[in-house]
């Protein structure tokens, strides 16, 4: 069979990145320029700085990918690109970026959801196996999925309220620290102990998830200890946020490796890159004996490699776009069809 060459365009947030992947599973090479020193300055992602920025470096992020990949466009077999979910101005960069590559060229164009980019990314590690179950925790989803096979997600539960990733941030600022929040607060919650036994919550029999009271109660814990005149260790309040987090993550995914007698996991998004929540999950996984895939850190924060992988499977289906293909700030990655 012959060798099948995608170019992975993503430009959802503050990363320009390109990559060019073979199979759906061999990285061939990626380029990642991030915009975060920049985004820094303004405690955030600021939306239209950040598609200013991926206008300026785009062109040479795809020049830089193709040189270190040695190849050039001719040997290109379609083009990859992600089209929702994101700040609208960074996906139309992206977009009509990869849409002018696929007219110049007249490659394929291969619209790919950001979500199932992470959940591909995983492919690059080693191919999924189904039926698996898929954790995906990023800044905007936290969800428990099953899938059957190539693009088959059945959900098994949600977020009723906050992301996983957006409670990490929003605590990070809690207690102090600046953008990026998630990284920041897992290195202080290092020098802390998880002292404070913040409450876990959704001890239901779902597979949902909540995380906007434990936001809550960690600000209430801190404006109260403030007001009391108390001395508040941040890094304590840093390791007991991540323990009561991760807690409601591997109870919900622990009864569905039971109910479901699961054999084959990944976790996916950016919330995979946590250290903490890595060890649980690999000691819940060698517990029950399942197949456990987690991206290597670079491949778990936003990438092209995953959304070149994610158009595998739809490549091989002939699921191309036209050029009116529009990005969509929203869109739940469930309503991907088979
Ligand atoms: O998947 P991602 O890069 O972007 C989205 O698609 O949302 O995820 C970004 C989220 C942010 O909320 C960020 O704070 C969080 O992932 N994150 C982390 C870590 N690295 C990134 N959260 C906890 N620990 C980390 N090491
Ligand atoms: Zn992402």
């Amino acid at each position: 069979m012959k060798d099948v060459y995608i170019l992975g365009v993503e430009t959802s947030c503050d990363e320009t990145s390109i990559s060019i992947v073979k199979n759906g599973t061999e990285e061939i090479y990626t380029t990642v320029l991030s915009q975060m020193d920049v985004h820094a300055n303004f405690g955030g992602v600021v939306p239209e700085v950040a598609s200013r920025m991926h206008t300026e470096n785009i062109t040479m992020v795809l020049e830089e990918t193709l040189a270190n990949a040695k190849m050039t466009m001719e040997q290109i077999d379609a083009i990859a690109v992600t089209y929702a979910p994101g700040l609208i101005g960074s996906l139309i960069v992206g977009l009509e970026f990869a849409k002018t590559l696929a007219y110049v060229y007249k490659k394929p164009l291969i619209k790919v959801h950001h979500i199932a980019g992470h959940i591909y990314s995983n492919n690059l590690v080693k191919p999924l196996e189904f039926p698996l179950l898929a954790l995906v925790i990023s800044g905007g989803h936290t969800d428990l999925i099953m899938m059957e096979g190539n693009y088959k997600f059945k959900p098994l539960g949600r977020t009723l309220d906050d992301a996983i990733g957006e409670t990490f941030d929003k605590v990070a600022r809690v207690v102090g620290l600046s953008y990026p929040g998630g990284p920041n607060l897992e290195n202080l919650a290092k020098e802390g102990k998880p002292n404070l036994n913040f409450p876990v919550a959704m001890n239901d029999d779902s597979f949902n998830f909540s995380f906007s009271g434990l936001k809550s109660y960690i600000v209430n814990y801190v404006n109260n200890e403030k007001i009391k005149g108390n001395y508040v260790e941040k890094a304590d309040v840093a390791a007991s946020f991540q323990v009561a987090a991760v807690k409601q993550l591997t109870n919900k995914v622990e009864a569905a490796i039971t109910q479901f007698r699961v054999k084959n996991m990944i976790i996916a998004g950016g919330v995979s890159a946590n250290e903490y929540l890595r060890e649980e999950m690999t000691k819940l996984a060698e517990k029950y004996e399942v197949d456990l895939s987690i991206p290597p850190l670079r491949l778990c924060t936003d990438n092209a490699a995953m959304i070149a992988a994610a158009a595998f499977p739809l490549y091989y289906k002939g699921e191309f776009e036209k050029f009116s293909l529009n990005p969509k700030s929203q869109e739940y990655f469930f309503e991907v069809k088979e």
